[in-house]
C-alpha cells in the first residue's frame, strides 16, 4: 500500500486539528478540500489579499455541508502575531501557505514581500511555539535555487537568490531550521516547483503562466513568451503538492522532520512545449486557437532559466509518490477552467 493511502486511512480513523494559513488561495483551498474529505477539523486563516471567497465556496460545494461544518475561517493577517496565536489555538499541525507569491511582484514591492513572507512567517512559527503546536509544514519554493547551475536541483545545493521573493523564502527556511533547533517544534519545508491546477488565479499582472495562458488562449488574446521559449520548468499538479503536505504533516520518521523537500516530478517542460500542450487541449473548446503562435519578448529579470527537481529525498523519506504527470494534470485543470468559463458566459 502506498504511504499516502496508509496515512489517509489513519487520518480518517483518528482525525487531527489543523490550521491552514492562506486557506482561500490556490494551494490552501486544495489542502482544505482534501482535509475536509478526510473528516479533519480545520481552521483557516486568510486576509484575502490574493485569495478568493469563491475558492472557499468551491470547496464547500465539493465536500458538502456536513463536512463543511468542520471548518472555521479566521479572516485575519499573519503580519499580526495575536491573530496567528488565535489561529494556532488547539491546532496539532499547521500547514503554512500564506505569502505574497510572484517574483515580479516582489521586485516591485520588496518591503511588502518582506512584511508578508518573512515577518508573517516568523509570526506563524512564534505563535505555533506559544500554542504548543507539534509541527509546522510550510510552503517553501524552488526560487531558493537562484543562480545555482546544477540540474536537477538537489535540496542541499542552493544558489544565490535572484529576487526579493527568493530571499524571503530562503529566510523562511533559515528561521524554520533555527526554531526547530532551539524550541520544541518540528518544521518541514516543501519547495514547490510551479504548482498548477484548478482555482489558480488566471487574472492580473502576477498570474502564473498556465492559468494566464489558458485565459489568454480562450479569449483569443496573444500569448507572450518571455525569452526564447526554451526556458523550462518542472510543472507540478496541485494534487501532488497536497500529497506532500499530508505526508510531511504525519511522518513519524525522525530523519524526515526538520528538513526541506523538493515537490515536483523531476520532469522538464519548455515554455514552447507548454504552449502547444495547452493549445491542443483548448482546441476542442475554441477553434480560434488553431494555428496560433506565441509572441516572443524579453526575458524577465529575476526568473531562473531552468528548473527541475530531484525528488529522491521526498520519495525516500516521506514516501512521496506523485500521481499526476503534467499531461494528466493539464487534462484535469483544463476541464475545470473550461467549465468555469462556460458558467461565466
Ligand atoms: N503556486 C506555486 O507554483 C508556488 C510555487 C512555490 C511556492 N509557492 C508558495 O505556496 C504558497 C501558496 O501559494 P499559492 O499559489 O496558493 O498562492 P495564492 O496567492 O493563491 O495563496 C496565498 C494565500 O495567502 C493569503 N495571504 C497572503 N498574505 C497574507 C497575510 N499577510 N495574511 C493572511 N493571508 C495572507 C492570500 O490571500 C492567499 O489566499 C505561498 O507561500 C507561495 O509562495 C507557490
Amino acid at each position: 500500500m502506498l504511504q499516502y493511502d496508509k496515512i489517509r486511512n489513519e487520518l480518517h480513523e483518528e482525525p487531527k486539528r489543523w490550521l491552514v494559513t492562506g486557506v482561500a488561495g490556490f494551494i490552501g483551498s486544495h489542502l482544505l478540500e482534501e482535509l475536509l474529505r478526510l473528516d479533519q477539523q480545520v481552521v483557516g486563516l486568510d486576509n484575502f489579499s490574493t485569495g478568493k471567497r469563491e475558492n472557499l465556496d468551491d470547496v464547500r460545494a465539493i465536500v458538502g455541508e456536513q463536512r463543511w461544518r468542520r471548518f472555521s475561517l479566521i479572516e485575519g493577517d499573519i503580519r499580526h502575531l495575536g491573530t496567528c496565536r488565535k489561529a494556532c489555538n488547539g491546532a496539532e499541525v499547521v500547514l503554512h501557505q500564506a505569502a505574497l507569491g510572484s517574483v515580479p511582484r516582489s521586485i516591485e514591492d520588496p518591503l511588502g514581500c518582506n512584511e508578508n513572507n518573512v515577518r508573517g512567517s516568523i509570526n506563524v512559527l512564534q505563535a505555533a511555539c506559544d500554542k504548543r503546536v507539534k509541527r509546522v509544514v510550510y510552503a517553501a519554493s524552488s526560487a531558493v535555487y537562484g543562480d545555482h547551475p546544477g540540474l536537477p536541483k538537489v535540496e542541499d545545493a542552493i544558489g544565490r537568490p535572484l529576487s526579493p521573493y527568493a530571499v524571503s523564502k530562503q529566510v523562511n527556511e533559515l528561521y524554520a531550521y533555527v526554531f526547530s533547533l532551539l524550541y520544541d517544534i518540528e518544521t518541514i519545508g516543501l519547495r514547490y516547483f510551479n504548482v498548477f491546477g484548478p482555482r489558480q488565479d488566471p487574472d492580473g499582472a502576477y498570474a502564473a503562466v498556465i492559468p494566464r495562458w489558458i485565459s489568454a488562449m480562450s479569449k483569443g488574446e496573444t500569448v507572450f513568451i518571455n525569452g526564447t521559449g526554451e526556458t523550462s520548468r518542472d510543472f507540478c499538479y496541485v494534487t501532488n503538492a497536497v500529497q506532500a503536505n499530508l505526508l510531511a504533516a504525519t511522518t513519524t520518521c525522525r530523519q524526515a522532520v526538520n528538513q526541506v523537500y523538493n515537490v515536483a516530478l523531476n520532469n522538464s517542460t519548455t515554455l514552447n512545449e507548454l504552449f502547444y500542450k495547452l493549445q491542443e487541449r483548448i482546441l476542442p473548446y475554441f477553434d480560434h486557437v488553431r494555428g496560433t503562435k506565441p509572441i516572443y519578448r524579453d526575458f524577465r529579470p529575476g526568473d531562473v532559466l531552468h528548473s527541475q527537481a530531484d525528488i529522491n529525498k521526498a520519495e525516500q523519506l516521506l514516501g512521496y509518490a506523485p500521481t499526476h504527470t503534467i499531461d494528466k494534470g493539464l487534462d484535469a485543470a483544463m476541464g475545470w477552467y473550461m467549465a468555469k468559463r462556460q458558467t461565466e458566459h
